[in-house]
């Protein structure tokens, strides 16, 4: 983990609502681990004073690919941002992605900005086989996965609204999916992030259909190592701690480790 001063080599709006950020950053991009995140200082002012925690979306030779939506007064900040500007940015941080095993099947789903962390998966799953879902609001919210990771990758979409493939949330895929097959002659990989209700829905299906499932979760954080508790969660009963720290003890886990009543 290092701070670093990184250039912006591009920024660019990708949809109505999420931007692509290309930073020049050789050692990041070398030592980045799917599912791992960097914290970026995006004003030298006091306003906002915090790092901004993002996932790391991808990688391209020297370059670390950073997807974003705008939600506030530091995601408005970066949107603005463009060529030869630099950023504080502290990183790789946190427990990424296990890297599953080559037998069985596996599938990736997100839910909105949450395909960020999912796209470094794809881009690393080479010689994998899998299966990508991705739930978005509507048409124009699309990301499209070969402008952003530069590989095609076939995505299954669902939109809230049906203005573009399954009508509903892209969990009734899954479920379609896991219907269709003997999930016992053959095991599920499970990969996802995405907002709340969607990893709730798939934290249900988890305690039901024996697939093993690992999930990226978000969290408000302060200091992204470990030093502040903002970012704790509670977990399952029977684990080793009564709560975890998102930023350290994640923000990747086994589904089955956190409490999703309280989450
Ligand atoms: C590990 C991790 C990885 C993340 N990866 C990404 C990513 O790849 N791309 C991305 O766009 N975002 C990601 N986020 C969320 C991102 O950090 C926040 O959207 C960002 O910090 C908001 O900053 P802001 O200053 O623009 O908004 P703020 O001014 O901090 O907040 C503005 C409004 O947005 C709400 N808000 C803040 N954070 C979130 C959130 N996480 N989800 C929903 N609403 C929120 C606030 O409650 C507030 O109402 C990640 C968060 C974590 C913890
Ligand atoms: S963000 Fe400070 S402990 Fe996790």
């Amino acid at each position: 983990m290092k701070e670093q001063q990184l250039e912006i080599v591009f920024n660019r709006q990708i949809n109505s609502n999420a931007w692509l950020m290309g930073l020049n950053a050789p050692e990041m991009a070398k030592s980045a681990r799917p599912g791992q995140f960097v914290m970026i200082r995006v004003s030298r002012s006091m306003h906002p004073l915090l790092r901004r925690p993002f996932s790391i979306c991808g990688t391209k030779d020297t370059l670390m690919l950073i997807l974003y939506r705008v939600v506030g007064q530091g995601t408005a900040i970066m949107a603005h941002a463009s060529h030869g500007q630099k950023f504080s940015v502290l990183g790789p941080l946190g427990r990424g992605f296990t890297f599953p095993d080559a037998e069985g099947s596996i599938v990736l789903v997100g839910g909105g900005i949450g395909v960020a962390p999912l796209f470094f998966l794809a881009q690393n799953l080479k010689k994998h086989r899998f299966l990508f879902m991705a739930g978005f609001g509507s048409a124009d919210e699309i990301i499209p996965v070969g402008e952003v990771i530069g590989t095609q990758i076939d995505v299954s979409i669902a939109t809230d609204d049906g203005s573009i493939g399954h009508k509903g949330p892209v969990t009734e895929l899954l479920e379609k999916y896991i219907a269709g097959r003997d999930i016992n002659k053959k095991a599920i990989s499970l990969f996802t992030c995405g907002p709340k209700p969607m990893l709730k829905r798939i934290a249900d299906m988890s305690k039901d259909q024996r697939f093993w499932c690992e999930v990226s979760l978000e969290a408000s954080m302060a200091c992204g190592v470990g030093a502040c508790q903002g970012c704790a969660v509670k977990a399952a009963s029977g684990k080793d701690k009564a709560y975890y720290h998102v930023c350290k003890d994640g923000p990747v886990f086994a589904i089955t480790s956190i409490d999703w009543a309280s989450y």
